[in-house]
């Protein structure tokens, strides 16, 4: 944390985002999905991304593979380390969002009041929360990343589900349940609830 204040002063460019959204010919907000590991965001945000990128919308995919791999390859699993996982994903969708860009966000986000700061860093208009449910149970049957098997042997400490909880979130804008959709119908109805919202021209 830096104690002293800093002397930092914004340039307000001349190009601003409405002028992106403008030539882009559709607003820009993030897509925010939540859910326990394997319960198949990266998946839905692939799914959802392919067919913004067929109506012409300009998007980008963040989540923890492209992330903790880099930008946030410092930060481990605690909940401190979450908190700042999160923090940092919230300011770097704000900058995608500002670049005229539809961010599609999945990461676990296991704290509620964690994706409440996302949530007020971007604009409660510009965020949509999109719960990917999935019983632990199915999850961990499928454990495609065999995570789950690790955590139950105790190889891996703070696992979401196991020994580290997660907030289901209270209100979200909406709930695709992928132990019983299709995978069309969870991105169809992710479709549903931002079609209006992109304003495509
Ligand atoms: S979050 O909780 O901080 O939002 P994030 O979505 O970035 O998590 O990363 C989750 C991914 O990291 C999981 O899908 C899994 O592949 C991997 N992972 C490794 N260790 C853990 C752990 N202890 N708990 C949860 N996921 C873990």
């Amino acid at each position: 944390m830096i104690e002293e204040t800093l002397n930092i002063i914004p340039h307000k460019h001349t190009i601003q985002k409405l002028d992106r959204n403008k030539l882009n010919n559709h607003k820009s907000f993030v897509i925010w999905l939540t859910g326990l590991s394997g319960s198949g965001k990266s998946t839905i945000a692939s799914s959802v991304e392919r067919k913004l990128h067929q109506l012409g919308v300009r998007t980008y995919i963040l989540d923890g593979d492209n992330v903790r791999n880099g930008l946030n390859k410092d930060l481990d699993f605690t909940s401190k380390s979450r908190e700042e996982n999160i923090r940092r994903i919230a300011e770097l969708s704000n900058l995608f969002i500002d670049s005229g860009t539809v961010v599609i966000s999945a990461f676990i986000s296991p704290f509620e009041k964690d994706r409440a700061g996302v949530k007020s860093t971007v604009g409660t208009n510009n965020f949509v929360e999109v719960h990917v449910d999935c019983p632990l149970e199915i999850c961990e049957q499928r454990d495609v990343k065999g995570l789950y098997k690790m955590a139950r042997n105790g190889e891996i400490s703070n696992f979401t589900g196991i020994s580290s909880p997660f907030e289901v979130p209270t209100k979200p804008d909406v709930i695709v349940n992928t132990h019983f959709q299709t995978l069309n119908d969870c991105t169809a109805d992710v479709m549903k609830l931002i079609n209006q919202k992109l304003e495509l021209k």
